[in-house]
């Protein structure tokens, strides 16, 4: 069915049919859609553009509609342009004439406008939920435990943290990507409905009704804006590039901890996977495939980007390419979230190992320093004699903490028995600022 077949004299080529056709890849707006009819036709009525009864009937055709979507009934076949077509074709199929009447003082480019930004609403609503609930695992996690192990920098063994502490950095991470996405949903709070096709419409129609029904702040200030208006998608996708960049750098922690090499920690057999071929192999695919994922997330980000570059205003065909990106990076950045959660939810540490990797790396080192300027000693010179205190320990294949006094003193002599307890690694952590690394309970 085409909605604009009154102009033409020739068929449209299958061809061509085909290539402009979104309907596989935008029904799944159909909720949204309807959604912006129900609130659309309220407002003719109350803007006197029909009558009770023709609002009745409109709004329980759409309501069927909406049940057939809700009980999976509807297939999205026919020769329907889009998911615009396919309901208002459905529409008229249901309740006859007055069907006809749906489309007044609308457009499709306003209702696609307005579809998108329902439909990316609701959706960073749902991803906002998924971070908070990876947000919570990671601060749980091993939380009374003070399980220690070593903080890297240049992934060289640095200083001693906890485990807790180390996942609560990407807890933090995602307190920012929250907001960000928050923020991006105060901005783009502004109803497109009523910009028409581009110049707004000659009925006197009630924008701020529509804009309440529908939940948005205010309608939008410039017509020829709001119907080409995708900055919200960009900036979503952007911050959901932000979110994937997060969960990757987690992901490649969680690769590495899990390798022989490190052995810190276990993933959990039901998010690992084998080897066809060696037996003895247990894979972290799916952490693997967060760090893959994130790529597909910013090649969407770099898809919406360049699809609105350079576009006159106002609709342009070009702008139906911005829907498939931004489903997918929604999609993707969902799934790689729910994953992550159950990764880290389900996943066993080996404290041992996390110990004895803290206990090889000097990394009280920093502390001794901190001990001999507790008596007085000027830090850089400090750092000189610890220096020379690795050096030693590292001839005699020791830990700092194993050295005798004596060893010690020929050293530094200011240094005294009260050395011991300073640089004991459970110790470190409850002195000093340190002591917000460490949960007590
Ligand atoms: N299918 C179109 C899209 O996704 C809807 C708007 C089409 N408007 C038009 N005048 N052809 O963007």
């Amino acid at each position: 069915m085409k909605l604009w077949g009154g102009r033409f004299q020739k068929e449209e080529d299958q061809l061509m049919e085909d290539f402009n056709s979104s309907l596989e890849m935008d029904s799944r707006l159909i909720s949204e859609d309807l959604t912006g009819s129900i609130a659309h036709v309220k407002m003719l009525f109350g803007s006197n553009l029909i009558t009770s009864i023709e609002k009745e009937e409109l709004l329980q055709g759409l309501h069927s509609i909406l049940e057939d979507v809700q009980e999976h009934r509807l297939t999205f076949d026919g020769d329907y342009e889009d998911v615009h077509s396919f309901v208002e074709g459905h529409l008229i199929n249901r309740i006859g004439e007055t069907g006809k009447k749906l489309h007044t003082a609308r457009s499709r480019n306003d209702q696609v406008a307005l579809d998108m930004k329902l439909y990316a609403r609701n959706k960073s609503l749902d991803l906002l939920k998924e971070i908070d609930n990876l947000k919570g695992t990671l601060e749980d996690k091993e939380k009374e435990e003070n399980v220690i192990m070593p903080g890297y920098t240049h992934l060289q063994r640095a200083q001693v943290v906890t485990f807790n502490y180390h996942l609560r950095a990407y807890a933090s991470m995602l307190g920012r990507d929250a907001k960000r996405i928050k923020s991006a949903l105060e901005i783009m709070d502004e109803n497109p409905l009523g910009c028409g096709a581009l110049a707004g419409t000659t009925h006197t129609i009630k924008r701020d009704m529509t804009t309440k029904e529908l939940g948005f702040a205010q309608p939008v200030e410039n017509f020829l804006d709001g119907v080409s208006d995708r900055d919200y998608l960009i900036e979503l996708t952007s911050h959901f590039s932000i979110v994937m960049m997060h969960l990757s750098r987690l992901s490649e922690e969680l690769i590495v901890w899990s390798s022989q090499e490190f052995g810190f920690i276990q993933i959990d057999d039901a998010y690992a996977t084998g080897s066809s071929i060696m037996p003895q192999k247990k894979n972290p695919d799916a952490a693997e495939l967060i760090r893959g994922k994130s790529g597909r997330v910013y090649g969407s980000l770099m898809s919406l980007l360049t699809i609105m570059k350079g576009l006159p205003l106002a609709y342009n065909k070009d702008m139906q390419e911005a829907k498939e990106p931004f489903f997918d990076s929604v999609d993707t950045t969902i799934s790689c979230l729910k994953i992550m959660n159950e990764m880290i939810r389900t996943l066993k540490v080996n404290r041992e190992k996390m110990k004895e990797a803290v206990k090889a790396g000097f990394l009280n080192a920093t502390e001794v320093a901190d001990y001999l300027v507790n008596k007085n000693v000027p830090f850089r010179d400090a750092h000189g004699v610890v220096g020379a205190i690795v050096i030693y320990c590292e001839e005699q294949n020791k830990a700092i903490e194993d050295l005798s006094l004596d060893e010690l003193k020929k050293i530094s002599p200011v240094v005294e028995e009260d050395i011991y307890e300073f640089i004991m690694y459970n110790n470190i952590l409850r002195k000093g600022i340190k002591k917000e690394m460490i949960v007590e309970s």
